[in-house]
């Protein structure tokens, strides 16, 4: 019995999560595996009501599920970063959940803005460091608001961090036995104290994977090559603040936040699946708001929890929905809406 922790959150959250769950019964009940659910009201409306982001026991709470399942965290009527670092970024740091795994897969009949690509050159994977970097919260101000201030903003990378980033992604690379070739995403001829550090590490990782081919670029260049030759990445791995931002070019180029999922993944513990798209309240409760996105990670999720055979189903639905029916990845687009494109993916997975 897998326990399934689950957070629907802000705007169109909860939309795209009940798609969500709706395909994830479709695949339950296909694959033969049972699970249970339980629901929690984090995000901005509690907060508006109660002042509490999250309550002190959130993180425990969710530490007795396998796995979480997380819609979207973002409230137009909060200051923005209160709930991005009170919810999200909370939930990461304090369960540990150090790799921030995104593919970026060009699904058939999906509109990609590169010119000449398709589903064989768009189908690559970003394993992001998810708990250091810049997004330690370490550094401060000094003379705050006055004409002499100093803002320092600080990069924590530890030897472990790196180490067992790069290790995942090596793992992950020999796993999906693609190009075998891990590309290390760094900047190393400016950032010469992070990334020496991150390159040494990943060479000597590299020497317990003789199978896999090292591979490295700068930043810039790699979403120079993600535009102009993605058919060339098999894995990327990144620091934190280089993996969002690689990231978001990559949801573009796989046809946008409409169809873009990611895992914040502990592997010794307990993962959260979202789409990456975040909470669009302007499109809340119009039921025009693709759930695909939300789907891919109840993908993702199935995968993590071990139901290849159900995750595997997933994703021949959503291609077979992307490649035979929506008109288009964005919200009020599609041709249907959020609840009948959930409803062709049950289908499609109770049939296949
Ligand atoms: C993401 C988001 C978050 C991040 C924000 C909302 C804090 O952009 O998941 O990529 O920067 O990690
Ligand atoms: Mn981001």
């Amino acid at each position: 019995m897998h326990k399934i922790a689950v957070i629907p959150g802000d705007g169109t959250g909860p939309e795209v999560v009940r798609e969500g769950l709706k395909v994830l019964e479709a695949a339950a009940q296909k694959a033969g595996f049972k699970y249970e659910t339980q629901t929690y009201d984090w995000g901005g409306d509690r907060y508006l009501a109660t002042g509490e982001v999250l309550p002190p026991s959130a993180a425990d709470e969710l530490k007795q599920f396998n796995v979480i399942f997380l819609g979207a965290i973002g409230h137009p009527d909060v200051k923005p970063g209160i709930l991005e670092k009170g919810i999200l970024l909370a939930l990461r740091f304090a369960l540990d959940q150090y790799i921030n795994l995104r593919p970026v897969k060009l699904y058939p009949g999906v509109w990609t803005p590169l010119k000449d690509k398709g589903p064989e050159d768009i189908d690559f994977v970003v394993v992001r460091e998810n708990t250091e970097g810049l997004y330690t919260g370490a550094g401060g101000f000094l003379k705050k608001g006055t004409p002499d201030e100093v803002a320092v903003q600080e990069s924590i990378n530890t030897r472990k961090g790196a180490e067992r980033c790069c290790r995942y992604a090596f793992e992950l690379t020999r796993k999906r036995n693609k190009h075998n070739k891990l590309t290390l995403c760094g900047k190393t001829n400016v950032l010469t104290y992070a990334f020496d550090m991150w390159e040494r590490t990943f060479h000597e990782v590299a020497k317990d994977y003789p199978d896999i081919t090292p591979d490295y670029a700068h930043v810039d260049a790699t979403c120079m090559w993600m535009v102009k030759n993605p058919e060339w990445f098999d894995v990327i791995v990144t620091d934190n603040m280089f993996g969002d931002i690689i990231t978001d070019l990559g949801a573009m180029i796989q046809g946008g936040m409409g169809i873009a999922a990611g895992g914040n993944i502990n592997p010794e513990g307990v993962s959260m699946f979202e789409p990456i798209g975040g909470s669009a309240p302007k499109y809340t409760n119009m039921n025009v708001i693709n759930p695909l996105a939300a789907i891919a990670a109840v993908q993702m999720l199935l995968e993590e929890i071990g139901e290849r055979k159900a995750a595997d189903l997933v994703d021949k639905a959503i291609a077979k929905v992307t490649g035979e029916k929506l008109k288009s990845m964005a919200a009020g687009r599609m041709g249907y809406s959020t609840t009948e494109v959930g409803d062709m993916v049950a289908k499609f997975v109770a049939e296949g």
